[in-house]
């Protein structure tokens, strides 16, 4: 496939894909999201592919979705279009994916990086929701993603006011797992997606599932979800090979069946 608006690579078991439209800051337009939505699909498919990061640039992880595509559109254009729905085939990937933040994470940027399994910012990352400066409000999950992460008063505090944290107030609210210096952002992020990458990537895929189930459910339904994938592990070449390997003091050589 070519692909304008991304650059894609493989490093081993880790698919990288980077937001590549620095004259935009990495403004998502339609094209881009396509693109990122495509090539990740293909990463969930690959069995070679365990896990994914996603970064943009050292200046941009992403400014927000593209103003300047948006800014003539009428409501019929939007509602027809179902402008953004294509991101919900992001929300149901399957594979675990990391999205490395150096710089800004706004408005869409910092929705497609909440849409990611979790963050790990540089020190360098501002996230915010400024889409009330546009005469609009999140439309790519900000307004939920961001109050189930850092909590309502956070929330209501940036998505009302539309002012920008930095990657240790962000850290503090529980909206990124790591702060890292700007410059090993990519680096660390691929590391942890190749500690992933390295176990059985079905098990991984279920407990993304398990994880992302305790904000669709209430308590006893996600406990009881979570244990019955427990019971279906053991039908698994993994799970055995696992504890094989702790039994016999070795490391595990999973076949991801
Ligand atoms: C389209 C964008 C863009 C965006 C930046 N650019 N953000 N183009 N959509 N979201 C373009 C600029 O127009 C400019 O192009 C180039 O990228 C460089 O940006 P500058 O503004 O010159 O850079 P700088 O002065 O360093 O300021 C950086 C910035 C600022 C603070 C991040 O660009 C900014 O405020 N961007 C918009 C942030 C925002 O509001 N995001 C939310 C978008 S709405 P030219 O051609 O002029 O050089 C959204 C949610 C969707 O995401 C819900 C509905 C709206």
């Amino acid at each position: 496939t070519e692909y304008t608006n991304i650059l894609v690579e493989q490093r081993g078991r880790v698919g990288l894909v980077t937001l590549n439209r620095p004259e935009a800051l990495n403004a998502l337009d339609k094209a881009t999201m396509d693109q990122l939505v495509a090539a990740v699909t293909a990463m969930d498919a690959d069995p070679g592919v365990g896990a994914v990061v996603i970064t943009g640039s050292s200046k941009a992880f992403a400014a927000g979705a593209d103003i300047k595509e948006m800014a003539s559109q009428g409501y019929m254009d939007m509602y027809a279009a179902d402008w953004f729905r294509g991101w919900e085939d992001f929300t149901r990937l399957r594979i675990p994916v990391i999205a490395a933040v150096s710089g800004f994470a706004l408005g869409g940027g910092c929705e497609l990086a909440m849409m990611c399994d979790f963050i790990i910012a540089g020190d360098n990352a501002k996230f915010g929701q400024p889409e009330i400066n546009l005469g609009v409000l999140p439309g790519m999950g900000g307004s939920q993603r961001l109050t189930r992460a850092v909590g309502k008063a956070k929330a209501m505090d940036m998505i009302l006011t539309g002012r920008f944290i930095g990657a240790e107030e962000a850290e503090r609210s529980g909206l990124v797992s790591r702060v890292v210096p700007a410059e090993n952002v990519v680096e660390e992020a691929l590391k942890a997606a190749e500690v992933i990458a390295s176990k059985s990537k079905p098990v991984a895929m279920l407990a993304k599932e398990a994880v992302n189930a305790a904000f669709e459910t209430g308590l006893a339904q996600g406990v009881l979800f979570e244990r019955r994938i427990f019971h279906s592990l053991f039908a698994s070449e993994d799970q055995k090979e696992g504890m094989a390997a702790f039994t016999e003091k070795r490391q595990p050589e999973f076949t991801h069946r």
